[in-house]
This record gives C-alpha cells, sequence and structure tokens, in this order.
C-alpha cells in the first residue's frame, strides 16, 4: 500500500539506513537508499532484514556534487534523510580533511541541491551528541552550546549550523536530530558497544579472545537505534521543522555496559587494578579475559553525555520502547545466536 511519500536515505547501508528503511517501508513509503560503490558487497544489514529488495538502491557519494544533483533531481523525493556519513570518532582523528569534506561539505551540498532543485522537498540531517563534547551543561538540550572534541564533532557542528541556516534563510522544513548514541544488533563491529558484545559472547562461546577496551569511565546516553529512527520520521512529519535531542536521559559508563554483558552470559567476573592497568578476570578459570589498552584512547576524550529528550517528549510524543537493560540483552543474544555476523 503506497502513500504517494517517496524518501531518500542516503546512508542506506549503514545501521540506522536499515532500521529507517524498514520503518518507512511499513508506512508505504517509496524508499529510495543510497550506497557507494565498493570492491565488495555491503548490504548485510537490509539483507538481514529482508528488505534489501524493496528499497531502490542508487549510486550515490556525498563528495560529488554533480551526482547528488542528479539524483536529486530524477528521484524527486517528499523527503530527504541525510544519514550518510564518515561517522567513527577515532578514523576522523587520522582523515579529518575527508571526514568534514563529506560530513559538512557534503550536507551543505544537498542543502544546494534542495534550494536549486525543489525547495518544498523536507529535509532530515543526522546530528550527533558528539557536538556537545567538552560539555556545558548537564543534561545537554537543543539550547547547550557546543564544544566538539573530535574532528568528527567539529564536521557535524557545521552541518548541523547548516541545516538551521537554510530553514531561516530560505524556508526550506530542515529538521536536525541532535541523537544520543544508539545501538543494535545491526551497530557497525567497531563501536564500542557491539565490540564488548561481541567479543565478550564469543569467549562465553569457548573463544581464547581478550577484550582489549580504551577508556572504560567514559559515559554515554545509550538508545535502541529502532527507537531513534522513528523520532526522525516524526520530526519530518510534524508541522513546523525544528531541532530535537533525542537521547534516554540516563547514562552508563562502558565499564557498566561490560559488566551488564558479563551478568546477561552468567560468567563469574572481577575487576582488578586501575587505569591503564585495569583488567577482568573469570573467576571460574582465573584467566584475564578484558583489558585496557591505551591504543583505544582518543587524542580529546568526550567523557561523559547525557541529554534532556523533554522537547521531543513533548511536542512529538515520541516514547523509546528499549530501556538499556534491553538493549544489551538484544546485542548480547544477537551475537549468541549468529557469532559469525559481521556489520
Ligand atoms: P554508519 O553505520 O556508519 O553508516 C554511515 C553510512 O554513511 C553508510 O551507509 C556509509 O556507506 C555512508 N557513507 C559514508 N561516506 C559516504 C559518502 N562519502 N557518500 C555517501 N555515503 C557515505 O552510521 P549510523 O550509525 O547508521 O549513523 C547514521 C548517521 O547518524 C550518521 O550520519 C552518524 O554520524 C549519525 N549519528 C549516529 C549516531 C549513532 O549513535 N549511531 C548518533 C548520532 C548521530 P558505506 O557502507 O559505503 O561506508
Ligand atoms: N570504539 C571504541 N572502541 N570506543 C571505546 C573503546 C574501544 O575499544 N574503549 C572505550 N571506548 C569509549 C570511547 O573512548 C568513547 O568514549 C565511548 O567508548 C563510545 O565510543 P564509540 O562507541 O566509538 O562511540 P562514540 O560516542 O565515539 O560515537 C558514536 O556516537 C556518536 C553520538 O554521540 C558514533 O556513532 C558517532 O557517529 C555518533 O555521532
Amino acid at each position: 500500500m503506497s502513500n504517494n511519500k517517496k524518501a531518500l536515505i542516503t546512508g542506506v547501508t549503514g545501521q540506522d539506513g536499515a532500521y529507517l528503511s524498514q520503518l518507512l517501508l511499513s508506512k508505504g513509503y517509496e524508499v529510495y537508499g543510497t550506497a557507494r560503490r565498493g570492491a565488495s558487497e555491503k548490504f548485510s544489514r537490509l539483507e538481514y532484514l529482508g528488505i534489501k529488495n524493496k528499497i531502490n538502491i542508487i549510486d550515490f557519494d556525498l563528495l560529488e556534487i554533480s551526482n547528488i544533483n542528479k539524483v536529486v533531481d530524477k528521484i524527486r523525493p517528499t523527503e530527504i534523510y541525510n544519514l550518510a556519513a564518515q561517522s567513527f570518532v577515532p578514523t576522523s582523528f587520522d582523515l579529518p580533511i575527508l571526514t568534514s569534506d563529506i560530513n559538512a561539505m557534503g550536507t551543505l551540498r544537498l542543502l544546494e541541491a534542495i534550494l536549486h532543485i525543489d525547495k518544498n522537498i523536507k529535509f532530515y540531517q543526522a546530528s550527533t551528541s558528539e557536538m556537545f563534547g567538552k560539555v556545558k551543561k548537564i543534561p545537554q538540550d537543543e539550547e547547550t552550546l557546543l564544544h566538539p572534541r573530535s574532528p568528527y564533532g567539529v564536521s557535524k557542528a557545521f552541518a548541523h549550523y547548516a541545516t538551521i541556516n537554510y530553514r531561516e534563510s530560505y524556508d526550506i522544513f530542515a529538521c536536525s536530530g541532535i541523537l544520543f548514541n544508539h545501538e543494535s544488533p545491526l551497530r557497525g563491529h567497531e563501536f564500542v558497544t557491539k565490540k564488548i558484545a561481541k567479543t565478550l559472547s564469543k569467549i562465553k562461546l569457548g573463544s581464547d579472545e581478550i577484550l582489549s577496551i580504551g577508556n572504560v569511565d567514559a559515559k554515554r546516553d545509550w538508545g535502541y537505534a529502532g527507537d531513534y529512527v522513528n523520532a526522525m520520521w516524526l520530526m519530518l512529519n510534524h508541522n513546523i521543522a525544528d531541532d530535537y535531542i533525542v537521547s534516554m536521559g540516563i547514562n552508563n559508563s562502558v565499564k557498566d555496559f561490560i559488566n551488564q554483558c558479563l551478568k546477561i552470559l552468567n560468567i563469574d567476573y572481577e575487576w582488578q587494578g586501575e587505569g591503564v592497568n585495569a583488567k577482568v578476570l573469570n573467576k571460574h578459570n582465573n584467566k584475564v579475559i578484558v583489558k585496557v589498552d591505551p591504543k583505544f584512547f582518543r587524542p580529546a576524550e568526550v567523557d561523559s553525555l547525557i541529554g534532556d529528550p523533554s522537547k521531543i517528549k513533548k511536542i512529538l510524543k515520541w516514547q523509546p520502547e528499549y530501556t538499556f537493560d534491553k538493549l544489551v540483552a538484544e546485542m548480547v543474544n544477537f551475537e549468541l545466536d549468529h557469532p559469525n555476523i559481521i556489520f
């Protein structure tokens, strides 16, 4: 059943692209998803959800203005969700210019395409709590001053303000969703929650691996990606374009995440040592199963993030279904059931 709405999702191969596609298809949208050509297959998330064949896949790269213009002009979507990004914070320290070109200039290229091709296209920008960086207020809300701590955060701050600026200057229906960390079984393998859930589950299944980890004291406000893509849709389907924080309003440390996984896996454990010497012992066999490795420390860390989701709950009636415990349980159980799937 079609609703005459056509969505263009940039970054459809990523975690959020997969869940958002699934949501929009269930609402009767015609879904176009962009993907960069690569040497290997990258549709595993869409295939896992069983929706790859329901999506029109388009060759697309945020680095190439002529390609963006052609795609927007040809498809003429009613809504664009700009999820594409170089989204891994450590990589942004190694590739700061490429990260900015994709995340900052890429967003501007897309906004220019909307402005010159069809100003009626609604636009969603995937902004991030990483923009708050060295936080100026606890909890962070829509008015909190930004202080990004990584090239990724800086690039996303540019895109956030560009989105607001095109809304204010040209009356484009452009929304910026400031989403705090959101996870799922489909999370990329290098992000900390996935790495922890996967490695500890493998250890439970008999592997000799050790979980090498960075800063275990960092705190994040973790939610479930499926809940968060619903917030994106609510923003574009409200009568006024605006910016919203999307978060749970509760934070946990990386250490808490490890402890919760170990509890679900029923591994009897003990933390020993502090800082770089911290490690976890499996009390059942005295083996070290987690150790800190400074190679995972970042040049500048975001110590603690916690968002205030009051505005989106009040105005858009957004309500998450997952708790932290439910999220961790789902990620761990997925790894136990599918130890060989890598996203
Ligand atoms: P993800 O899994 O890393 O997916 C990123 C997507 O962007 C992939 O499809 C990737 O394609 C695509 N991409 C990268 N460079 C591109 C380029 N030059 N041109 C076109 N596409 C490109 O990210 P995610 O977790 O789904 O997050 C979605 C968006 O939300 C991102 O913008 C991220 O920065 C933002 N965000 C995420 C979170 C979170 O906690 N997940 C929180 C706040 C904001 P390939 O498959 O080809 O690499
Ligand atoms: N990745 C990773 N790997 N992070 C680790 C590790 C490790 O081995 N050990 C500790 N950490 C800490 C990081 O230092 C950081 O403080 C925290 O775990 C979370 O790291 P990530 O899972 O990589 O996420 P992120 O917070 O840096 O970025 C994610 O969330 C942002 C929203 O705040 C990404 O999805 C970004 O794209 C997103 O914008």
